[in-house]
């Protein structure tokens, strides 16, 4: 459990319908609407790229808001901002948002690789900025790929092993991207300091009012409001216990507190094998895109080796955090985009994507 997911152990004494993959709503589970988030459309033909925005829709992005807009045209596919579904407490000037679309713009060219087909990427710095992927020429099949029906982020404790060196090369290769740095640690005192930087930070965010009411608004206390919504934060991703959504309103007000959310936070980091931060050190829109990109590879990458990870986002998301621990790693200053920890655990319930057509702009 982190505090995207925030409900404290305490609330499963007043949950209702813990356990809830049963729920049913106007007869579909959640077991149902996970399976049809999770499995491949069928390519209707060479040129099927709605076939390719499915497994863009895969990836992580921050709340789950699924913040895209698709638009494709003879062989090019646009990803753009949905500013509609910006988290402008969390995330006031994009920076999350456009790393979500730098892991959905990885994943459709992973996708296009294993048609065989051939993906360039530009970042186009205009109205806002957007991506650009241009599907042309041949391509081998990255084994990334196969990675990504099972990737997730997997927000429990973990078992304390720690990672073998040849899995971590393995991952830094994976994961290189232009202009983005992957900094990994796994010494003890190394991880200690990062927490201490993690549980001032996520003080910061849990005792501030606009912070909790906007992630309130995000999470899906039953899998009823979830398979409705089929975005944001759903309790029993987390482990969390489940409860009707009125009730789950009302519980997280009480339980969303900075001593346990920050007892938990230092459970799972030090079950944990260690953290990685993604950092391109150059802030703008065109490098958080890059560092999504890099993280996404990492991902598919971990998952592929049995690793899971889960976001410690905290000191890059409290500015005045950010500095500090920017210091600490050495970045001189530079933006660090990105913060994970990985290790061992067994898989939690996967999360919901609205429909492509929701994403696609219509023509
Ligand atoms: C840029 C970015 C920032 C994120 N920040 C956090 C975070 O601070 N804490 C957290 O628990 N999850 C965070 N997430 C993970 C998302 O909540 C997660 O990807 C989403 O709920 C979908 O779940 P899935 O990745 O398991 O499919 C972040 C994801 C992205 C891409």
């Amino acid at each position: 459990m982190t505090r995207r997911k925030a409900l404290a152990t305490g609330a499963g004494a007043i949950a209702a319908g813990v356990g809830g993959h049963w729920i049913m709503n106007a007869g579909t589970s959640y077991d149902d609407a996970m399976r049809s988030t999770w499995t491949p459309h069928t390519a209707k033909a060479d040129t099927d790229l709605d076939y390719l925005i499915h497994y863009a829709t895969l990836v992580a992005n921050n709340h789950n808001a699924q913040p895209w807009l698709f638009d494709r045209t003879a062989g090019r596919v646009t990803i753009r901002a949905d500013l509609s579904r910006s988290t402008p407490i969390v995330d006031p000037d994009n920076h999350h948002l456009f790393a979500s679309l730098g892991c959905a713009a990885e994943n459709l060219m992973l996708a296009a690789s294993a048609v065989g087909k051939g993906a360039a990427l530009a970042f186009i710095a205009d109205s806002g900025g957007r991506i650009d992927i241009d599907l042309a020429g041949n391509a081998a099949r990255d084994p990334l790929f196969d990675a990504i029906l099972d990737r997730q982020c997997t927000r429990s404790d973990y078992d304390g092993q720690s990672a073998d060196n040849d899995d971590l090369a393995a991952l830094a290769k994976a994961a290189k991207i232009d202009g983005c740095e992957l900094i990994v640690f796994s010494e003890r005192n190394r991880v200690e300091q990062a927490l201490e930087m993690i549980v001032a930070a996520n003080t910061k965010q849990v005792e501030d009012r606009a912070f909790a009411t906007e992630l309130r608004s995000w999470l899906c206390f039953s899998a009823a409001h979830a398979i409705t919504r089929r975005d944001g934060l759903y309790a029993a991703c987390s482990g969390n216990p489940t409860m009707p959504q009125w009730l789950g309103n009302i519980v997280f007000d009480f339980v969303f507190k900075a001593g346990s959310e920050n007892d938990r936070h230092a459970k799972q980091i030090r079950s944990s094998a260690g953290l990685v931060v993604f950092a391109t050190g150059r802030d703008d829109r065109e490098h958080w895109v890059r560092a999504g990109r890099s993280y996404q590879r990492f991902t598919l990458k971990a998952t592929s080796l049995g690793i899971r990870h889960a976001f410690v986002n905290q000191p890059v998301e409290v500015v005045s955090a950010r500095s500090e621990f920017s210091k600490w790693l050495g970045m001189n200053g530079g933006r660090p985009d990105l913060v994970i920890r990985f290790g061992y655990a067994p898989a939690m319930p996967k999360s919901l994507r609205r429909p492509i057509e929701d994403a696609i702009v219509q023509v």
